[in-house]
């Protein structure tokens, strides 16, 4: 049950914000009533209002790689504010940052800083238009690329008389004020599926600025790419001259050091970052080979922000990558390890309980549960078609109120930090078992 204090800031919350809170997946659409209302966070876990604790496996979205309150980000904080918040200037801290950045990452010459995906994204999309001089950009149903018009088109699950054919997707807006003229030259196209690719591109490759994906389809919980699917991408990008835009913003400093593109050997031509980069301040970036950011000097192509490059969120960039790179990347292991020790502890209890059809998908840190009669979930119309959505809430909440926290939308996913233990991962284990069994 949601906490009286929850439940009363929510009545409060309601009247002055809308649904309670900033963002639709923290309120009452995904919690079906009030949320709980957080009050601090330490290490795995988190506090609320009502004075109850929770495991947190959502990590605000990917954003705390370390967990809460890492003392190496604390003592950063403490001392940059002591400093300025923030001049919007050139920093000495900027430059180091990107040079890490830079070092880390082989594809990436230049970087560009922004504050959330969302505007990373933005900014990546205007540049390969501009590079290019094309107009129209290719996404894949179920990608999710930040809330902007020219890409929020069928992220949301659909039913399947809305699906289209698989090789020409009907678009579907999500979201009312989008003007057709600004999706008109995006291009929806079925993901993990060569055929379909091959065909939309050779359709409208030649015109198209970018194909942009996600590495691993993250907003449909969590669904990796069949093998060589991405490298084909690659190969048709390269084939019709469209750049090769890889949105790292959730699997970034993630799923391995170098993201989706030291996991499965991409080259690609864009990437964006945001969340995990920021260690839990927002911090987004653009980055590329010299040829294509070239295209931002000058404002060529223009990129702006006040609070680009904010020198507290850069302190805490530098930090957590030093963190997590520290003795030859040992915390990329730990994620992985801590990530894959989760998932396999979930598919024990739920094959010992063995009521309902549920699986577990991951790749390193990243995991969702499915109840689900597959036995795997490989693209976005089998996950509108074939998981249980509300079980998934039904599960979640029910974990709430035995101290797991898990955003309970089947679309999102648990991540693991550096600060979830074998303990943690123990007790999450026992109350799914006893979630589990509890469950209708
Ligand atoms: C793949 C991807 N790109 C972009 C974004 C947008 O990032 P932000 O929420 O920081 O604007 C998200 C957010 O979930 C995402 O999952």
């Amino acid at each position: 049950m949601t906490g009286l204090k929850s439940q009363q800031l929510f009545e409060r919350g309601r009247k002055v914000l809308i649904e309670g809170v900033s963002s639709a997946s923290r309120g009452p659409s995904t919690f079906g009533g009030a949320p709980r209302y957080m009050s601090h966070g330490q290490g795995a876990r988190l506090y609320d209002v009502d004075g109850n604790s929770y495991i947190d496996w959502m990590m605000a979205f990917g954003a705390l790689p370390l967990g809460h309150a890492h003392p190496a980000v604390v003592e950063t904080v403490a001392r940059e504010v002591a400093g300025g918040t923030h001049f919007a200037t050139a920093l000495q801290v900027e430059v180091e940052v990107a040079e890490m950045l830079v070092d880390l990452l082989p594809h990436v010459e230049k970087v560009r800083f922004a504050n959330t995906g969302t505007e990373a994204a933005m900014a990546a999309i205007r540049l390969a238009r501009g590079h290019t001089g094309r107009r129209k950009i290719i996404k894949f149903e179920g990608h999710y690329h930040g809330w902007w018009d020219a890409v929020l088109l069928n992220t949301n699950p659909l039913p399947p008389t809305m699906f289209g054919h698989p090789n020409d997707p009907i678009r579907i807006p999500d979201s009312s004020g989008i003007p057709e003229e600004a999706w008109r030259d995006t291009i929806v196209v079925r993901w993990n599926d060569v055929e379909a690719l091959e065909r939309a591109m050779a359709i409208h490759g030649r015109e198209a600025a970018c194909l942009v994906t996600e590495g691993i389809m993250s907003n449909m919980g969590v669904i990796p790419p069949k093998p060589g699917y991405l490298l084909r991408m690659q190969d048709l990008c390269r084939e019709y001259g469209a750049l090769f835009y890889l949105d790292e913003t959730v699997t970034g400093f993630r799923v391995a050091a170098g993201g989706c593109a030291e996991l499965y050997g991409l080259d690609p031509d864009i990437v964006t970052y945001g969340k995990a980069l920021g260690g839990g301040l927002p911090m987004a970036m653009i980055g590329g080979r010299n040829e294509v950011m070239s295209g931002l000097e000058w404002g060529k192509v223009l990129h702006y922000g006040t609070h680009n490059a904010g020198r507290l969120a850069l302190s805490v960039t530098k930090v957590m990558l030093q963190t997590l790179l520290a003795n030859d990347r040992a915390g990329f292991s730990v994620l992985r390890d801590r990530g894959l020790k989760m998932a396999e502890a979930f598919r024990t209890v739920a094959r010992a309980s063995n009521r309902h059809g549920v699986i577990c998908q991951g790749v390193n840190s990243m995991f969702q549960i499915f109840f689900t009669d597959r036995e795997v979930i490989s693209d976005f119309r089998e996950f509108c078609t074939h998981v249980d959505r509300l079980k998934f809430r039904d599960f979640t909440l029910r974990l709430m109120d035995k101290g797991i926290y898990m955003n309970p939308s089947a679309t999102l996913h648990s991540l693991s930090s550096l600060a979830h233990s074998d303990a943690d991962i123990a007790a999450t284990a026992k109350a799914m078992a006893e979630v589990l069994d509890e469950m209708p």
